[in-house]
């Protein structure tokens, strides 16, 4: 309980170590847009993306997820500042399963994206046009693979994106804040800090809704950008108080070569969806929206009706038509 499993941090501190000297955020000949020439970088699945909630296709597959080990707090090792990131390393035991993927996926480690504090967003993905204060990334890997291997395989890793915003009043219940006080004890790259069986991957999360979310197939975010993720962005944010988001930004630096910089804006710009979809789950989506009319009309001339929802076989053809028509004339695919 509450050991170090020091195999995962030589392994997760040599990653970082070879990646920082190839890329960064913050200066010219290193930024996003000279990372094409890194790895998959410059690839047509890449991540992350403006997640358009108009055009999502709702997807009855993507159900409920089963967590395993998420309340669990001796499973989470320690933070350490990796030079671009904080990143939380995880213990063996925590998995997630069900949510449309094939199979199980474990747990290796979390980290953060933001921007400048509450005045200036930095998540990664954003809904609609908006982005949020900070994003947080908890990332899974098939069979029990280490990051290097997982990452040779299309489907090889999952990660599960939480966006985070500012409470509007004061009931929020996220232990954010417990993490974030953290933070100064592992200001510049490569500290790093026990965490002591003290917080669990639940009580991070707190009443986020874990049915609603958008799923499409992209990469890493940061190089070399292996186009190997399944992405799960979930549609409700965490919810912290202002001083959790403005702690990161003041508490952290970058690893930069000569004086110190902020750990700021450590967010990879939108790439291009290209020829991709995005699906969302049931619940992410209200029901009367295009995507629904455009599956239940392929549904029912491909005559497999297991996949179509109970709602949607009730619905005329008459009023199928009509809607078709509709959505036609507003220039939507039907
Ligand atoms: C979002 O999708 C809707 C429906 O397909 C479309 O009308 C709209 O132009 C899209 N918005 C953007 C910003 O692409
Ligand atoms: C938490 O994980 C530890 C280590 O795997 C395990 O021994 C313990 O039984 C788990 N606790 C719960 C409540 O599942
Ligand atoms: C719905 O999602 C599942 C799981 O990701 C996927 O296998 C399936 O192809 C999707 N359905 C459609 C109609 O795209
Ligand atoms: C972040 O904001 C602070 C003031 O709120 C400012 O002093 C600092 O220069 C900003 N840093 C970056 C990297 O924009
Ligand atoms: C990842 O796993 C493979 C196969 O087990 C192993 O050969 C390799 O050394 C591991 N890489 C790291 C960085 O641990
Ligand atoms: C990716 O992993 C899946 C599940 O283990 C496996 O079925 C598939 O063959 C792998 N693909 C490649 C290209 O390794
Ligand atoms: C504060 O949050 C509680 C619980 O989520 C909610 O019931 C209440 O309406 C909120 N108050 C304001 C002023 O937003
Ligand atoms: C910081 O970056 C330098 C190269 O700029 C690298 O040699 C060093 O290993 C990095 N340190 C950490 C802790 O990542
Ligand atoms: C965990 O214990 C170590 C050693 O006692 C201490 O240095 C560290 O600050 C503790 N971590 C937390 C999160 O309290
Ligand atoms: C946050 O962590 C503390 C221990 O540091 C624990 O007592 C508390 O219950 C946690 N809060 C939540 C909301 O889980």
């Amino acid at each position: 309980m509450g050991v170090i499993n020091l195999p995962k941090l030589i392994f997760l501190g040599v990653l970082a170590s070879w990646a920082v000297a190839e890329w960064c955020y913050n200066e010219k000949s290193c930024e996003p847009d000279t990372w094409s020439r890194l790895g998959f970088c410059g690839g047509n699945r890449q991540s992350p993306l403006d997640i358009n909630e108009s055009a999502v296709v709702r997807n009855s597959s993507l159900g409920s997820f089963q967590f395993t080990g998420y309340d669990n707090a001796t499973l989470l090792l320690s933070i350490k500042n990796l030079g671009h990131t904080v990143e939380v390393a995880l213990d063996d035991g925590v998995s997630i399963s069900g949510g449309g993927l094939n199979t199980e996926y474990s747990a290796i480690a979390f980290h953060f994206h933001w921007g400048n504090g509450t005045s200036s967003p930095g998540s990664e993905h954003r809904l609609s046009g908006k982005q949020f204060p900070m994003e947080m990334h908890i990332v899974h890997t098939i069979n029990k693979l280490n990051l290097s291997e997982s990452r040779k395989n299309s489907t090889g890793i999952a990660v599960l994106a939480f966006f985070i915003n500012v409470a509007e009043n004061t009931s929020f219940s996220s232990n954010l804040s417990t993490l974030s006080n953290l933070l100064q004890q592992v200001s510049t790259a490569g500290l790093l800090v026990p965490l002591n069986a003290t917080i669990s991957i639940n009580s991070l999360l707190g009443q986020v809704d874990r049915t609603s979310y958008y799923r499409y197939l992209g990469s890493l975010t940061t190089p070399t950008c292996d186009e190997a993720v399944i992405w799960t962005v979930f549609k409700n944010p965490i919810l912290v108080p202002a001083s959790v988001i403005n702690t990161f930004p003041e508490q952290l630096y970058f690893n930069g070569s000569d004086e110190l910089q902020m750990l700021a804006n450590n967010f990879r710009p939108l790439q291009k969806i290209g020829s991709r979809l995005v699906h969302s789950s049931m619940s992410a989506t209200p029901t009367a929206i295009v995507s629904t009319t455009k599956h239940t009309t392929v549904s029912i001339t491909n005559h497999t009706p297991s996949s179509i929802h109970t709602k949607q076989i009730l619905i005329p053809s008459t009023v199928l038509a009509i809607m078709c028509f509709l959505y036609t004339e507003a220039s939507l695919t039907c």
